[in-house]
């Protein structure tokens, strides 16, 4: 464990610290409280997958109608980091809805940002379209993700796949509430019972920023190629962790996602069977700057490899793995909002 500093800045970051919820019920049902006063119970963890999914599969009808079509195509952070109009468009039909059901919740979306009552529990982390690079060529494999977290720790969430190609698009629904279980279109979902590493399939993705953390993944890449059956790179961290949770795959990190990234995916996996960590082994939240999701029999053979790769990474080559603070401008874009 490289960072004792880093795991007490995780108890104390998030939106709204002092006032944050201390405790849940049984029922799964919350409620709310500041250091004196006691607040109205919140929705259940259902009634937040009930509009996860209503939200997802607005922001998926906007995604199937573009798929097919000419796209209009920008550049964000680096030249390689793209955006479309359906992403903006996705997003827009995805705060709709969650708007209409919870206008006080905090929401933080890729493309827009935090907007929403900041002094909320219950954050909405919103990827409007994962893998716009897929998208963009029509290559499988992009998602639409969206996920309520309640402080750091997703409860609900819904992950919508398309697979398959130009003009057989197929789209895969995966959702998942904390202590309720993963489904596929409403099927029961489970990690896969692999037990060692050579007979493993493995998954992992590389962010716009070439730094040293993209150079140290490139070298897990390689170590990994050797003792899997395979490590692939599909271009959709969702899609990569859903990938887990269904069994297609044992595992999937990657450095340096944001919580829209990984916050949808990381439930669905933690309830599908399988263990989400940091890359050097810490306890996950959403805000982490590095993810390990596996399918637990083979978690720690992984850490094995990947943990000291990750401490040499921010001991000795300076990354910045430090969590991801809402509110703060996102790589140079005009992102800023104050929480
Ligand atoms: C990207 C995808 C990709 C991952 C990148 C992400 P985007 O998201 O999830 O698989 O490797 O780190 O940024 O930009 O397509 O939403
Ligand atoms: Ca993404
Ligand atoms: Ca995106």
């Amino acid at each position: 464990m490289y960072a004792h500093s880093q795991m007490t800045a995780a108890k104390t970051r998030g939106i709204a610290a002092a006032r944050r919820c201390q405790r849940t019920n049984s029922s799964g049902r919350s409620a709310r409280f500041n250091s004196s006063v006691k607040c109205a119970a919140g929705p259940s963890y259902k009634e937040l997958l009930a509009v996860a999914e209503e939200a997802a599969r607005a922001g998926a009808a906007i995604v199937q109608d573009a798929v097919d079509k000419p796209r209009n195509i920008s550049s964000k952070s680096t030249s390689t980091d793209l955006v479309t109009e359906t992403d903006l468009a996705s997003e827009a039909a995805i705060l709709a809805v969650l708007r209409k059901h919870f206008p006080t919740h905090a929401i933080l979306g890729e493309e827009g940002g935090v907007t929403g009552d900041t002094n909320s529990e219950y954050l909405w982390c919103v990827d409007p379209l994962d893998g716009t690079t897929n998208f963009a060529h029509g290559y499988p494999s992009f998602a639409v993700l969206v996920a309520c977290c309640k402080h750091a720790t997703p409860v609900a969430s819904t992950v919508v796949e398309f697979g398959g190609g130009p003009g057989t698009w197929v789209q895969r629904v995966y959702s998942a509430s904390r202590n309720g279980g993963a489904t596929m279109n409403g099927a029961p979902i489970s990690v896969s019972g692999t037990r060692e590493l050579v007979q493993s399939l493995v998954t992992t993705g590389f962010g716009y920023d070439h730094d040293a953390a993209w150079m140290a993944n490139m070298g897990l890449f390689q170590t990994f190629t050797d003792v899997t059956r395979g490590v692939r790179r599909l271009g959709s961290a969702g899609v990569d962790m859903c990938h887990v949770a269904c069994g297609l795959t044992e595992a999937y990190w990657e450095p340096k996602l944001k919580p829209w990234d990984q916050a949808a995916g990381a439930l669905v996996v933690e309830e599908a069977g399988g263990t989400v960590t940091t890359m050097d082994g810490r306890a996950f939240s959403v805000f982490d700057r590095s993810v390990l999701v596996s399918n637990t029999h083979l978690h720690q053979q992984l850490l094995d490899i990947i943990e000291p790769v990750t401490t040499d990474l921010v001991v000795n080559k300076g990354a910045d793995l430090t969590p991801f603070k809402v509110g703060t401008t996102v790589e140079g874009q005009d992102r800023t909002r104050t929480l």
